[in-house]
């Protein structure tokens, strides 16, 4: 069953990607993806580049290697000039340079991944152990649970150019997840904020989620997956004990259709919205887990999320998207935002699809 429905979205994929070529897709209301190529530096910027890297590992046309690399060099003003950079420099890197380097060898998207991996260590404060999220006065101290998913460039970066301190980052920044974010019952605060000069915690703020106290779906799954992904570099049991922590959260909060809630802990009679890329993403966490455990249980709730969302989510054939239900944030006033398809959410179900198949995801 897995088989199809990798061959049904690497099919449904293809035909998108040769529609957009190298524009840079975000969200889609109904049929059509809208295009951010005005705004290199926005966070979901690497998703397209990922999917058409999995396309290419996929069906080996070169086709989708040239539509990357017409994304590719959209984004390097932002690295060149140093431009609104932030803590997701390795989703956006890692799915576009470094997978070029690593498909091609090319040298300078070796340097691009490379100073999008120094960019992001830069933003890492000593004293709280944290790294920075995002820019702006209002930003100082915040500190986000999603950039777990970003410390994957750092162990990139670390072992390129066989210096450890982008790792001793790394591994700072995911104790300070453990210690931080993660409560005990698997669930996790989104944002918190630290003193920039003393280091100490002033607490959580609402985010994406339902609540500050309560816990986001999605960033419930950068946690899962980001943990498992520090484990598989570091081989450090904390992290894979957090991560099963998280797993065990999710396996108890997950509905009967296994697409997660856009919060897990929204007050029962508003947990009505869903989100599918906190789906995926989590499918791909949990298929992680079992390729480092062999414990079967991981598997197949992947199996169950990944066939959840294929019966409730996905997207008619007339759709540039593959899964519709996705959710930018619990509260997201704009339609635009709210039950709609996200690029992301696209890019991690077929990156599931892929890796429950054998082949290679990007993390
Ligand atoms: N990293 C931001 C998000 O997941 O929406």
């Amino acid at each position: 069953m897995m088989i199809d429905y990798l061959k049904q979205a690497i099919e449904k994929m293809s035909k998108t990607a040769h529609d957009i070529k190298g524009g840079i897709p975000y969200l889609a209301q109904g049929k059509t993806y809208d295009d951010y190529s005005s705004r290199p530096s926005w966070w979901t910027n690497g998703f397209y580049p990922g999917i058409l890297w999995l396309l290419y590992q996929y069906t080996q046309d070169k086709r989708f290697q040239t539509y990357a690399l017409s994304v590719e060099s959209k984004l390097d003003t932002v690295l060149d000039e140093f431009k609104d950079v932030d803590h997701d420099a390795g989703f956006i890197w890692k799915l576009s340079s470094v997978c070029h380097y690593e498909f091609t060898g090319n040298e300078r998207s070796r340097i691009q991944g490379l100073k999008a991996a120094s960019f992001l260590a830069s933003r890492y404060h000593p004293q709280g152990e944290y790294i920075r999220a995002w820019n702006g006065d209002w930003a100082r101290g915040h500190a986000i649970i999603d950039s777990l998913m970003n410390l994957s460039i750092l162990y990139w970066a670390s072992k390129e150019l066989k210096d450890e301190g982008f790792y001793q980052i790394a591994k700072k920044a995911a104790d300070t997840a453990i210690r931080e974010f993660i409560r005990e019952d698997g669930s996790l605060y989104h944002i918190v904020v630290f003193d920039e000069s003393s280091g100490k915690r002033n607490g959580q703020r609402l985010g994406q989620g339902y609540s500050e106290n309560s816990s986001w779906g999605r960033g419930t799954s950068w946690a899962l997956y980001g943990m498992t992904i520090s484990y598989r570099e570091t081989k450090d049991l904390r992290y894979l004990e957090a991560a099963k922590k998280v797993a065990s959260f999710v396996m108890k909060h997950l509905p009967s259709d296994y697409v997660p809630y856009a919060d897990y802990l929204a007050p029962h009679e508003e947990r009505r919205k869903k989100d599918s890329s906190a789906g995926a993403i989590t499918a791909c966490g949990f298929i992680q887990l079992y390729q480092l455990t062999q414990e079967e249980s991981y598997l197949d709730m992947a199996k169950k999320m990944i066939k959840g969302l294929h019966d409730t989510c996905l997207a008619p054939e007339d759709h540039q998207a593959l899964l519709l239900h996705g959710n930018v944030a619990y509260h997201a006033k704009d339609i635009h935002e709210t039950d709609i398809s996200i690029i992301y959410g696209d890019y991690y179900y077929l990156e599931a699809l892929m890796m429950i198949n054998g082949f290679k995801g990007y993390f």
